[in-house]
């Protein structure tokens, strides 16, 4: 992101937010989910009943059965593991990093079948937007994807083919991924679907800031609600540098930091875009 300022560094916490980036890109998930279990990250178990109520609203009022969500930021297919079974993240860190669990690293043919086992629901399909390329292959090859989109739509355009994987999309889901992706590739991965007006939910890490995604959202004439009873626990502090570098950003934003000082976990708040004219229950 030469020339610009990333929100990572609007936010004061770059640096001293724990750095993941190792475990995105591999062939296998063992890497990315013991990091995540050493931080205790509950985000996508959290945020799945919040996800689902926004489902059901949106079947309701739009009359559709059959989903067809983004995940931008989408990973191993985590949220799509998660939202098309019974799954929760402990039954995901038991089977891949228990060493007598089912998913080793050299049989994909195992984790098909533990997959297909659960009953993957077809009725929600995913299309995952990450440029981490090697976890959207894992997530294609398993089925828990239907398409992935792997350029680093930061820095250019959607393709011909991308949009049309993208298009006709019902909601735009995120979760672990606003600082890395800004209000570009939100605005890049919205504008090749707009034409169906999906809805967008994503969760946001606490201090990072939306306003920038907010505004991208209503040029296509989407209102954003911060949803603050929807605020769900991310993870553990990964050090006391962190912890003080994450308070010092939300201080200097206003946010209250009540929850963090108390618990120890870092916590991302909910947004939800959608036209006007939608009307949800939350
Ligand atoms: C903390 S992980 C979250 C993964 C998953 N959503 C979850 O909650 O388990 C952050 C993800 O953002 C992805 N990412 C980094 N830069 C991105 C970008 N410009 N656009 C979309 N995803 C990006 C990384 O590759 C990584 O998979």
């Amino acid at each position: 992101m030469s020339g610009q300022t990333s929100s990572g560094e609007r936010s004061g916490i770059q640096g001293a937010k724990y750095d993941f980036t190792a475990t995105y890109n591999r062939r296998w998930p063992h890497a990315y989910l013991r990091t995540c279990l050493s931080l205790d990250y509950m985000l996508p178990d959290r945020a799945k009943p919040i996800f689902e109520r926004i489902f059901a609203d949106y079947r309701r009022i739009r009359n559709k059965t059959k989903l067809k969500i983004i995940d931008v930021g989408c990973s191993y297919g985590v949220n799509a593991a998660l939202l098309r079974t019974d799954l929760d993240l402990d039954d995901l860190y038991a089977a891949y990093l228990d060493p007598s669990g089912s998913l080793s690293r050299r049989q994909e043919i195992e984790h098909r079948a533990f997959f297909r086992k659960r009953g993957l629901r077809d009725d929600i399909q995913f299309v995952g937007v990450d440029p981490s390329f090697r976890a959207v292959r894992y997530a294609l090859d398993l089925g828990l994807l239907e398409a992935g989109v792997t350029a680093d739509v930061e820095t250019r355009d959607l393709m011909a083919k991308e949009r049309s994987a993208l298009a006709d999309a019902d909601i735009l889901i995120s979760t672990g991924c606003v600082g890395y992706a800004t209000e570009a590739t939100f605005a890049r991965v919205y504008e090749a679907s707009a034409s169906s007006r999906p809805w967008v939910v994503a969760f946001a890490m606490r201090p990072f800031r939306y306003d920038d995604i907010a505004a991208a959202f209503q040029a296509f004439s989407l209102e954003t609600r911060l949803v603050e009873r929807f605020r769900q626990r991310q993870r553990r502090f990964s050090t006391s540098t962190e912890r003080e570098a994450i308070l010092k950003g939300m201080a200097k934003l206003g946010m209250e930091d009540h929850l963090e000082r108390t618990t120890g976990y870092i916590y991302a708040s909910c947004y939800i875009s959608a036209p006007p004219g939608d009307r949800l229950s939350t």
